[in-house]
């Protein structure tokens, strides 16, 4: 049985001495779950966000990294230097990196090389389009995202990836959870036909406008092991979608 994993994407939101407010406010509730919980927080508030879930079963991670380990690479910052943090995940070719910062699938795939190396917890981000979504190659622009990433690398429990559609991203306008769960068993199929094991075992994740009211329809889909949530994450309402199955 692969464990549940909910994960807050806060991407560009709060500071350091909003993220302490967040945390010493909502932190018992946060905690009251059986899933595994991280918080994307940005690279300024690592620190106080490992410093306030500390005694708690939240785990923290970044929302980018490096794939060298130092050198001249003015504004980056490496896995080593996340692991002092305290940080346990990593999040990998969001769409907005992708989309504003250049990200590309060869440099996703050092990034899951660098990151696994180091001991971290990758996430790996893919999606569509809209336009792909319209024409109907959804699935092979999947794919291409999917290979290109996990190339040479051997998969392993600790690596996750999360279906962002981009047209669902920001939008109120989430996949249904038939077309997240087309995905997401497409993707289980791609990594099987690497390896069967890892396919049985890592984690594949939804991410676009999850939100309270659809988040138990997404989470009934048997290839569906969790949700990569933005805008939804930074309100203490996030505690109804960790809850889901409270509720
Ligand atoms: P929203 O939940 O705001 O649509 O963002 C999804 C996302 O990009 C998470 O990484």
């Amino acid at each position: 049985m692969r464990r549940e994993l909910i994960a807050g994407n806060w991407k560009m939101y709060k500071t350091q001495k909003e993220t302490k407010a967040f945390f010493d406010n909502n932190l018992a509730l946060f905690s009251q779950n059986d899933k595994d919980v991280v918080f994307f927080v940005p690279f300024t508030d690592l620190n106080q966000a490992v410093q306030s879930v500390e005694k708690s079963n939240i785990e923290i991670g970044a929302q980018n990294v490096h794939f060298e380990n130092e050198g001249a690479y003015t504004g980056e910052i490496s896995c080593e230097m996340l692991k002092e943090t305290g940080a346990k995940y990593v999040l990998i070719g969001h769409s907005e990196r992708r989309k504003y910062f250049g990200e590309t699938d060869q440099m996703v795939n050092k990034k899951l090389k660098a990151v696994l190396n180091a001991g971290l917890c990758p996430i790996i981000c893919v999606g569509e389009q809209l336009s792909a979504r319209q024409s109907g190659e959804y699935l092979e622009v999947i794919k291409n995202q999917v290979f290109n990433a996990v190339e040479g690398v051997a998969l392993d429990e600790r690596t996750a990836i999360a279906y962002e559609p981009v047209w669902a991203i920001g939008t109120g306008k989430n996949a249904s959870s038939m077309q997240a769960e087309e995905v997401c068993s497409f993707v289980r199929g791609l990594i099987s036909e690497i390896s069967k094991e890892a396919s049985e075992k890592i984690r594949i994740l939804y991410g676009g406008s999850v939100n309270p009211n659809n988040i138990k329809d997404i989470m009934k889909m048997k290839n569906i092991d969790g949700v990569l949530v933005g805008g939804a994450s930074l309100k203490p309402d996030f505690v109804k979608i960790v809850q889901y199955d409270k509720q």
